[in-house]
């Protein structure tokens, strides 16, 4: 939460002409500005700023709004996200109302990581520009490259010195202070922990951004040749710089990106800034390392689409095309662009130049699954055994594919490729399907029953009402039951006809969520859950019901309360119902079933609290004729054979529940 003042604060200082030009090269016509709209391709300008009313609007595509909305859209941030960018640039403190003494202290310390970081980023700057040195050998290296004074500047690119404590120096006597300069990583303590010296010496440097423009870390290249110094030191892990969050080129890259909808993902440092000088601008660097889920889901803040691009080093694709997956899991398109031996993008870039790179990458763009079956297939030959193996790799990559239309096309293309069946290929990926279902949490795929299997009807037929005195009973397993469904399937549907009313011949076709339905039976006969656990979980799950149901397990799973995070675990770990011994045998997934299976453990849960009620009736009924308390005793059979009666009625609903 920010304080309303500090938010009028931000929007007053926040001049809308000022803020975009940032991002868009504004021309003035008239009282307003104009350029090409950056939310959109067009080649006449139809984006137009007003200062006098402090808004944008594009004639083009619509888009429109205040100079918050401008960087919320065109950074891709939150509101709170563009605000505090907001105040940073004009310099307006921004502070989280409820934010704790330890949060400030993080914040903090971030700051003032994030202020060294940005004074060595200019220190290498003024090295390589300023100094012999940098100039002979650092520019003198660029240049060599093929990197223009334009592009360098672009990237801030640097010279770490040839002295061992240069940057450390000139910071301390800056007045940063030593405990900052080592926790950025900048610095390194010398053995006696009384002085430091620098981590990157006679090096070029590439300043890594965040994706707001911010420097968090750096890459550092040596020129000597010699094999014993390594080629590239990165700054380590620090509390602003997440390797695994981060891709280099991100913030140069993503209006880009978002232009075109579409993101090449490159190797190296080289490769990005090569591909900017050749006029292809969206494109990130994993920098070496293997890819994470966090930065896919980076890219596909931005774009649906994702290129990799691979020198032609076969023994290098195979060990990538585990990250190539996880693009196709997270729901982006894949394509893969193969370069030609012996070069890498940075170099075929630098001799091909613009035209012919982005013709190139044009047309040798291939699709995923396609480059995949290529690849794989051309060893196999008419080895069988191979080919199986062929075809289970490329079946794989398939299953990961979270949308079932493309699942489909995948696989009517595969199989003309492979020249197998449809059938068998869609059946493989059921399978893998399945079982990966099977290991997670039970994610929300299939919630229609089905066909052929029986329908219930809700609500449930036995017509009886639980007597008031049996809410005291207690089954532990029946209740954990229960909750195992709310859990797992809470928010799938129930399918079933309406037909409380005898009468009518056309009974209506209704569905209901588990949840709903599970508290609309506890509800009806004033039940609660005994388990103290249980019914927090329970109680709580009705008030984070909404989140929908991946959300709902995330926030039990992450629960503060450690007791709370064990049973549901446990839970959702569970394969399958406990009581329900069908799922052992059954091909039918579970959740294809909810419309017989949930009924059936609310059921089971009230016959056994039923019969468990019975049972100690019955004993206090003996013990009733012991002390020959009639009055007592007559009041027991009435409620014995009220038991009586509605267990006869449950046993014949449990029948009709069969499967
Ligand atoms: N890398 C790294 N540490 C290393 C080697 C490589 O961090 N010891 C990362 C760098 O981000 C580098 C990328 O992996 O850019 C690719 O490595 P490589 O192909 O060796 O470097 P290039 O980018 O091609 O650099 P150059 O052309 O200058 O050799
Ligand atoms: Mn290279």
């Amino acid at each position: 939460m920010i304080s309303k003042d500090t938010i009028e604060r931000i929007v007053d200082a926040a001049e809308i002409v000022d803020v975009i030009s940032d991002f868009v090269a504004l021309k003035r016509r008239g009282a307003n500005y104009t350029a090409c709209c950056p939310f959109h391709h067009e080649k006449t300008p139809s984006f137009s700023v007003s200062p006098s009313k402090g808004i944008f609007k594009c004639f083009g595509c619509g888009k429109a709004g205040n100079a918050v909305n401008f960087v919320m859209e065109h950074e891709h941030m939150g509101y709170v996200e563009a605000l505090k960018y907001l105040g940073r640039k004009y310099g307006i403190e921004v502070q989280d109302k409820d934010e704790t003494e330890e949060d400030a202290r993080n914040r903090l310390k971030s700051e003032s990581i994030m202020a060294v970081t940005q004074f060595a980023s200019e220190f290498y700057q003024k090295s390589l520009w300023e100094t012999d040195q940098g100039i002979s050998i650092g520019l003198g290296y660029f240049k060599g490259r093929g990197f223009d004074n334009e592009i360098i500047k672009k990237f801030s690119l640097g010279w770490a010195p040839s002295g061992r404590d240069t940057l450390s120096n000139a910071a301390l006597k800056a007045g940063y202070k030593k405990e900052y300069l080592v926790s950025s990583g900048l610095s390194v303590e010398r053995d006696s922990g009384k002085d430091v010296a620098d981590r990157f010496y006679e090096r070029v440097m590439f300043p890594i951004h965040s994706i707001s423009g911010r420097v968090i870390a750096f890459g550092g290249r040596t020129l000597r040749t010699d094999k014993a110094i390594a080629k590239y030191i990165n700054s380590p892990e620090t509390e602003i710089y997440i390797k695994s969050k981060s891709l280099y080129g991100i913030f140069q890259a993503k209006s880009s990106i978002a232009k075109l909808q579409k993101c090449y993902l490159v190797e190296g440092y080289t490769d990005v800034i090569s591909f900017h000088k050749a006029g292809v601008e969206n494109v990130v660097a994993s920098s070496g390392t293997s890819l994470t889920t966090e930065q896919i889901r980076l890219i596909k803040r931005f774009a649906p689409e994702v290129s990799v691009l691979y020198d032609g080093d076969p023994a290098g694709i195979k060990a990538s095309l585990r990250g190539i997956d996880m693009l196709l899991e997270e729901g982006l398109r894949v394509k893969v662009v193969l370069f030609p031996e012996g070069e890498d993008p940075d170099s075929f870039a630098n001799k091909k130049g613009s035209e012919e790179l982005k013709r190139f990458l044009q047309e040798s763009e291939e699709d995923f699954i396609a480059f995949k079956t290529r690849l794989l297939s051309g060893e196999t030959k008419k080895d069988p055994l191979k080919r199986a193996q062929l075809i289970s790799e490329v079946v794989s990559s398939i299953a990961v594919i979270p949308d079932a239309i493309s699942r489909a096309v995948y696989i009517e293309e595969c199989s003309l490729r492979l020249n197998i069946s449809e059938e068998i290929l869609t059946d493989e990926v059921k399978k893998i399907r399945k079982k990966k279902q099977y290991g997670a949490y039970g994610q929300l795929v299939a919630d229609k029953p089905e066909p052929g299997m029986p329908q219930y009807f809700p609500p449930l037929e036995t017509g009886e009402k639980l007597p008031g005195f049996i809410t005291e009973t207690y089954c532990e397993p029946a209740e954990k039951e229960l909750l195992y469904y709310l859990l797992k399937f809470g928010e799938y549907k129930l399918y079933g006809t309406d037909n409380s009313d005898q009468t009518e011949d056309n009974h209506e076709k209704i569905t209901i969520s588990v949840s709903q339905f599970i508290l609309n039976e506890l509800q009806n006969d004033e039940l609660e859950l005994h388990n103290l656990i249980y019914k927090k979980i329970f109680d709580e799950y009705y008030k984070v019901r909404e989140y929908g149901q991946e959300h709902i397990q995330k926030h039990f799973i992450n629960h503060t309360d450690p007791e709370i995070v064990n049973v549901v675990l446990d839970l959702l770990h569970q394969e399958h119902s406990l009581t329900i011994k069908i799922f052992v045998e059954s091909v039918t997934p579970e959740e294809q079933m909810l419309s017989v299976v949930v009924p059936k453990s609310i059921l089971i849960y009230k016959a056994k609290i039923t019969a468990i009620a019975y049972q100690e009736v019955c004993s206090r009924l003996a013990e009733a004729e012991t002390a020959k308390d009639s009055q007592l005793q007559s009041q027991l059979l009435e409620q014995v054979q009220v038991l009586m009666h509605i267990r006869n009625s449950f046993s014949k609903e449990l029948k009709r529940l069969t499967i």
